[in-house]
């Protein structure tokens, strides 16, 4: 396992299902045991974007795994807020943590706090590049909810532009037999560096593909990705699903969301069979253990 996780492209497909075996193994071992895995060591969570999912689900598996947690959800409360570089702040935080975790605004900077840092780094997302870690947990989801990580039929859908959650899982798809569909309007479509890297349909139009999908992964237009909000306002609400759009889909038919919505997927959705963008919530705190588990040199088992 690396020792520091920036991006979903440092892994080869050996790497992830080893990955994806050890998660399943963490998630068998009983909390007392599980307490001592980290036990005296310290994570910092350094947040200079705003987060709910990632930071606290990081910071309940810090804990989880006996390890103390120091850090900020606002860089404005730090000495940023003074001036200070990433990398000032980066070579102070080690000084007194076990690892950091890292969620920034500019693509970059959790691969230049890596070169900095001498303690594992941890990318909780930077800009609209890579967040490798809810790639790992929606891998999780999937292979639970369908068995398998082959032959499966996904469409991504929103905006695929600017979502750094599509643009990590597109790339980790390329390891497995998946037949992709891409639907956006055209001012969204996924950047010619992703799409380069794999085949896939692309298309605006939902409804001519639904049927033949396995798994809709929603997105939400990333409003503060866009330097015109003119440009935003033009694709502000290009869709938004709800159940009377769902006529027609597959009986094993799935709909992942990382999270926040807005309104892109109507709250209708949340009862049916179909969703399971919470169980990508509740997934994200045990494979986020494995993560600080393996980083740390420590095996599940
Ligand atoms: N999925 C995700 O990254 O959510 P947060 O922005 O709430 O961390």
């Amino acid at each position: 396992m690396l020792k520091d996780i920036i991006s979903i492209n440092d892994f080869t497909r050996e790497d992830i299902i080893s990955f994806l075996q050890e998660v399943f193994r963490m998630s068998e071992i009983p909390p007392e045991k599980k307490a001592k895995i980290l036990k005296q060591k310290r994570v910092a969570c350094l947040f200079f974007e705003p987060s709910t999912r990632t930071r606290l689900s990081f910071e309940t598996a810090a804990q989880n795994l006996g390890a103390r947690v120091i850090g900020f959800s606002q860089s404005q409360s730090s000495s940023v807020a003074k001036g200070e570089s990433l990398i000032d702040t980066i070579k102070t935080v080690q000084c007194y943590a076990d690892f950091i975790v890292i969620r920034h605004p500019l693509m970059g900077s959790a691969r230049l706090a890596a070169e900095v840092a001498d303690i594992p780094v941890i990318n909780a997302g930077d800009g609209a590049n890579q967040h490798p870690t809810q790639t790992l947990l929606d891998l999780y989801t999937i292979q639970k909810a369908f068995g398998r990580l082959d032959n499966l039929c996904i469409g991504f859908i929103g905006d695929l532009k600017y979502s750094r959650t599509v643009h990590s899982l597109v790339s980790a798809l390329r390891y497995f037999k998946i037949n992709l569909t891409f639907i956006s309007p055209s001012a969204l479509r996924l950047p010619k560096h992703i799409i380069s890297q794999i085949s896939g349909q692309e298309t605006d139009d939902l409804q001519s593909v639904l049927s033949k999908l396995d798994l809709l992964y929603v997105t939400r237009i990333q409003k503060e990705r866009f330097a015109d909000p003119i440009e935003y306002k033009k694709v502000q609400s290009s869709y938004s699903i709800s159940i009377k759009d769902l006529v027609g889909v597959k009986s094993n038919f799935k709909i992942m969301h990382p999270l926040p919505r807005v309104d892109e997927l109507s709250y209708d959705v949340d009862e049916t069979q179909y969703a399971i963008y919470f169980d990508q919530v509740i997934n994200g705190v045990v494979v986020r253990e494995t993560v600080l588990a393996l980083s740390g040199g420590q095996n599940a088992t």
